[in-house]
């Protein structure tokens, strides 16, 4: 893999012919699967079509084969790894390998080439090729990084050196250094992620952070391959749930990280749903005025929301979250292959925020939820093997990475993360925590704000309706929620968001959301009605006419 004019056919091919494997130009394929030159194919369907075209390509490959009589060498586009389908299926027991190149240099070649290259023709190239790196970094990281800068000959006998260990097992799909870390996903990656984090971090010991399940589930295995790494390793276990985020739990931990003798250059490695990452979190961002924390969320709702972000937070007998700190994570490893003993609940109610991050502006999301859901609800095993949950994990963490990094504090941008959270959390707070699941109570929030938005014009009664029958097919926020429309009020005025007497409200629209304080209070009335499943309001989401006008 790599830019336009990496060298991807030229290596490929000799790597191919050394090792006595079958060549395959993934263009090549495409274009006689259609009978038409690339760029035509681009002229004709624009890069939507090329890109259909190309995921055909990619499945008609099939999965690796471990015989290594029919060993293959893929050259694929530069851009066919932007599909997390495609990567998926490519670097899942393959061996990939990324031909990197500084843009001057390719864009010289490119120049010299009889091969026209439908994204950098026409177009000021170096800058084309420049924003090209830029986007598809993340994509090309987990693979081996080799300089395609240098003769063919070298780059062959480097990756003759490496090849010999064959692929790996664990599959990262992506990895990114942000502003909020680095960023890692895959399945079964957690120890060589970790791993390699503690090195990049100079840690000098793997200190993990657990509860008895998580550690149970993840820690002990963890642990088990980084001590095979040569890390000395540490463990603490603070309690299960929602226990762990109290403030005594914090002072025992912190105790047991001063008799550990750990000092203020040591990193902490948090494993566990987001109730562990919270807590373990604020650990790292008050012992000693703050400590590097990895975190490596084992629940969904960890690996989508609750441990990317930097909010870690304890609760008080007077409020959920009201004491906390913000502490961005030093890196964040989501390692799909954890949820695999996920309890079906916490599957199907994380499933509320995925919805509402898909409502955000994700249509690929959307669609993969309503195909996939139901399964990954169910805790199939398909969903892992397909890459289904991965992609939504992807989609979701990056979705949160970019919104935060543009807005780390809350003050803008990440409102939108709040959607559906107003009467969600009143619900989730009037239930009493724990009642409701938090994706659970944001699932009702959604049909309240799907409810309000088309009461005031911003979306459409079809958008309402398929939302509302995704939500039903993934029996979430079906039944009414075991509250008062009293108790749900109350909670949702002493809600910390509401500024100057005044709600916001995070709308959905078309095609994202909107941030209202003008909702007139019957729509906001109306929006409770929905979400508690009140007759009145089912009468209205049903598809018939809002009876609420905006004003
Ligand atoms: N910081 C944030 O931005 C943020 C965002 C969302 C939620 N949160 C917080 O996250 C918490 C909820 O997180 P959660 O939904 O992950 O719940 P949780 O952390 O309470 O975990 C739920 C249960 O799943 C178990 N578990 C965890 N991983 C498992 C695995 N791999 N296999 C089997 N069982 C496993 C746990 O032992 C626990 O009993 C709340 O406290 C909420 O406030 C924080």
């Amino acid at each position: 893999m790599g830019l336009p004019g990496s060298g991807k056919s030229a290596v490929g091919r000799r790597i191919a012919q050394r090792h006595h494997a079958t060549f395959i130009d993934l263009d090549e394929l495409i274009e006689r699967r259609v009978g038409r030159p690339v760029p035509a194919i681009f002229a004709a369907e624009g890069e939507a079509g090329f890109r259909r075209y190309e995921r055909e390509a990619v499945l008609s490959l099939g999965p690796a084969d471990p015989d290594p009589e029919l060993r293959r060498v893929i050259s694929t586009g530069g851009g066919t790894i932007i599909d997390p389908r495609n990567r998926w299926l490519l670097y899942r027991n393959r061996f990939p390998v990324w031909l990197d190149g500084a843009p001057e240099v390719l864009a010289h070649r490119l120049g010299r080439s009889a091969n026209v290259r439908p994204l950098v023709a026409g177009h000021d190239p170096v800058g084309m090729l420049r924003q090209l790196a830029e986007a598809r970094r993340r994509f090309y990281a987990p693979a081996l990084q080799i300089s395609g800068m240098v003769d063919v000959g070298s780059i062959v006998r480097t990756l003759d050196e490496q090849l010999a260990d064959g692929p790996a097992k664990a599959v990262t799909v992506l990895r990114a250094d942000t502003a909020i870390g680095r960023v890692e996903i895959g399945q079964g990656i957690a120890a060589s992620a970790v791993s390699g984090a503690l090195r990049r971090l100079e840690a000098r010991r793997a200190i993990l952070i657990a509860e008895p399940k998580t550690w149970k589930v993840a820690g002990e295995g963890l642990a088990a391959a980084l001590a095979a790494d040569g890390w000395p390793v540490e463990r603490i276990l603070l309690p299960r749930g929602e226990n762990a985020k109290r403030l005594s739990v914090i002072e025992t931990a912190c105790r047991e990280l001063a008799r550990l003798r750990v000092d203020r250059k040591e990193t902490l490695v948090a494993i566990g749903g987001g109730a562990l990452t919270d807590s373990a979190g604020f650990v790292a961002a008050v012992y000693l005025r703050g400590v590097q924390v990895i975190q490596v969320p084992t629940t969904l709702v960890g690996q989508i929301d609750a441990a990317l972000g930097g909010k870690t937070a304890v609760d008080i007998p007077e409020g959920k979250n009201l004491v906390g700190a913000f502490h961005q994570p030093a890196a964040f490893v989501a390692d799909t292959a954890f949820l695999a003993t996920l309890p079906d609940r916490q599957l199907r109610g994380a499933l509320g925020e995925v919805v509402k991050m898909a409502v955000l502006g994700d249509e690929r999301l959307l669609e993969l939820i309503e195909e996939s859901g139901e399964a990954i609800a169910r805790g199939d095993e398909s969903v892992h093997e397909s890459g289904a949950l991965l992609e939504v994990v992807e989609r979701c963490a990056w979705a949160k990475v970019e919104i935060v990094s543009a807005d780390e504090r809350e003050s803008g941008l990440r409102m939108s993360l709040n959607l559906g959270h107003t009467i969600g959390h009143g619900i989730e707070a009037a239930a009493g925590y724990g009642a409701i699941l938090h994706g659970e109570a944001v699932a009702y929030g959604l049909r309240a704000a799907f409810a309000m938005a088309a009461a005031l014009g911003l979306t459409s009664p079809a958008r309402a309706a398929r939302v509302n029958s995704l939500l039903d097919r993934l029996e979430l926020a079906s039944d009414p929620p075991a509250v008062s429309i009293e108790a749900v009020r109350e909670h949702m005025t002493r809600d910390k968001k509401h500024g100057l007497g005044r709600l916001s409200w995070v709308l959905p629209t078309e095609v994202g959301v909107e941030v209202r304080t003008d909702v007139p209070p019957e729509v906001v009335e109306l929006g409770l009605a929905t979400a508690l499943r009140l007759e009145s309001a089912l009468y209205v989401e049903s598809g018939r006419q809002a009876e609420v006008r905006p004003q």
